[in-house]
C-alpha cells in the first residue's frame, strides 16, 4: 500500500512539472486531492492495511498530501503573476503617466518672434491690440490722416492699388490700396470709440520698395493713445520703455524734429546703437544712434477728422517697423534674409 502512495506522489510530481496554465493546476488539484480525488481513493483503503501498518501509511498519506497541495498553491501563484506580468507587459501605456508633449515642428519666425515680444511689452504698459484691414481705402490709408490725393508726402509711399473699377458698383467711392502704413488702424479705432484710446496694431503693409534694408512688404506696429493732458514726456517715456524692454537697461531714445502729415510736432526716433551700445561704430556711422522708426503727437485735424475735440483731448502716435527691430535684435544687415524661407537661416534663431 504504502509502494502505491510513493507512486501516486510520483505521478503528482511528473504531472505538476508539466503544467502550464493555472487551468491545468486546477484540473490536477481536483485529480488528486478532490473529494473523489486519487489521494482520498487510497484512503479509503486503509481497512486494508494490516493493523501494524496503519498509523505509518496514515502518516505518511498526510505527508504526500500536504506535498501535492504545496506543489500546487505555489505552481498556481507562480502561473498567475506570469499572467499578470504577460497582460501589463502587452498594455504598454499608463495612464497614470502625465501626458508626452508633441515634438514641435519647426518654431517661431524671427519676425514673429520679435512682434510677439514687443506687443508684450506694449500689453504691459496697458495698451491692447487690435488689427483692421491689410486691403484698405485710400481714405483711411491716406486721407483722413491728411494726405489728400495730391500731397507730396504719398510719393515715399507709392503703393499698390488694387483695380477696384472691376466692382462696377460696388467699388468703394475711395480708392483700394495695399495699405502703405499700420496708420490707417489710428482712423478706424479712433471712429470706433471715445478717449481715452490706447491702442496697437500690428499687420503687414506694402510699399514699391526692394533693397538689402526695405523689401517690398513688411510688418509694423502702429502705436496710439489718446486721452486728456497726454504730452510729449508721455511719447519719450513710452519710447524708453520699447527700448530697454527689447534691448537692455542701458539703451535709450532721442527725438530729432521731422514730418509725417498725421502728427504735429512730428519726429525721428532714434535708438542708442544696439551693436557698440553708444560708443560710435560702422553700424551708426560712428553717431552712436540708429533710427528707428516715426512718432510725433496726433495733428488736431486728424482728431477733427474722427470727431475728437483737440481743445480737451490730445494724443501721441509711432509706427514701428518690426522686421527693422528684428535685424538690429539678431545683428542682420539684410533684411530680405528674413523672406526667402531659407531653412538654414530660419533655423539659426
Ligand atoms: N506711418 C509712418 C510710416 O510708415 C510711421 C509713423 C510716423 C507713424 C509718425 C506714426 C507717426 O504714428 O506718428 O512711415
Amino acid at each position: 500500500m504504502i509502494q502505491e502512495l510513493e507512486k501516486l506522489l510520483d505521478e503528482a510530481r511528473a504531472e505538476i512539472g508539466k503544467v502550464v496554465v493555472a487551468a491545468e493546476a486546477e484540473g490536477l488539484r481536483v485529480k488528486y486531492l478532490g473529494k473523489k480525488g486519487a489521494v482520498s481513493a487510497l484512503l479509503a483503503k486503509l481497512r486494508d492495511v494490516p493493523t501494524a501498518e496503519r498509523p505509518a501509511f496514515g502518516a505518511r498519506a498526510n505527508q504526500v498530501k500536504t506535498e501535492i497541495e504545496g506543489q500546487l498553491a505555489s505552481l498556481t501563484t507562480q502561473l498567475e503573476r506570469a499572467a499578470l506580468d504577460q497582460e501589463l507587459r502587452r498594455e504598454r501605456y499608463d495612464v497614470t503617466l502625465p501626458g508626452r508633449r508633441p515634438e514641435p515642428l519647426g518654431h517661431v519666425h524671427p519676425v514673429a518672434q520679435t512682434g510677439r515680444d514687443l506687443l508684450e511689452i506694449f500689453a504691459r504698459l496697458g495698451f491692447s491690440s487690435v488689427e483692421t484691414p491689410e486691403v484698405e481705402l485710400d481714405y483711411y490709408n491716406f486721407e483722413a490722416l491728411n494726405q489728400p490725393a495730391d500731397h507730396p508726402a504719398r510719393d515715399m509711399q507709392d503703393t499698390f492699388y488694387v483695380d477696384s473699377a472691376a466692382l462696377g458698383e460696388r467699388a468703394p467711392k475711395s480708392p483700394v490700396l495695399l495699405r502703405s502704413h499700420t496708420s490707417s488702424a489710428q482712423i478706424r479705432e479712433m471712429l470706433k470709440r471715445q478717449p481715452p484710446v490706447r491702442i496697437v496694431s500690428p499687420g503687414r503693409v506694402y510699399r514699391r520698395d526692394d533693397d538689402p534694408t526695405h523689401a517690398p512688404m513688411f510688418h509694423q506696429i502702429e502705436v496710439l493713445y489718446v486721452d486728456r493732458d497726454v504730452s510729449l514726456g508721455d511719447l519719450k517715456w513710452t519710447l524708453d520703455q520699447i527700448a530697454k524692454g527689447l534691448f537692455g537697461p542701458d539703451i535709450g531714445t532721442r527725438l530729432r524734429a521731422s514730418f509725417f502729415p498725421f502728427v504735429q510736432p512730428g519726429a525721428e526716433v532714434d535708438i542708442t546703437c544696439t551693436v557698440c551700445r553708444g560708443a560710435g561704430c560702422r553700424v551708426c556711422k560712428g553717431t552712436g544712434f540708429i533710427e528707428v522708426l516715426g512718432a510725433g503727437m496726433v495733428h488736431p485735424q486728424v482728431l477733427r477728422n474722427v470727431g475728437y475735440d483737440p481743445e480737451t483731448v490730445s494724443g501721441f502716435a509711432f509706427g514701428l517697423g518690426v522686421d527693422r527691430f528684428a535685424m538690429l535684435r539678431y545683428g542682420l544687415t539684410d533684411l530680405r534674409l528674413f523672406f526667402e524661407n531659407d531653412l538654414r537661416f530660419l533655423e539659426a534663431f
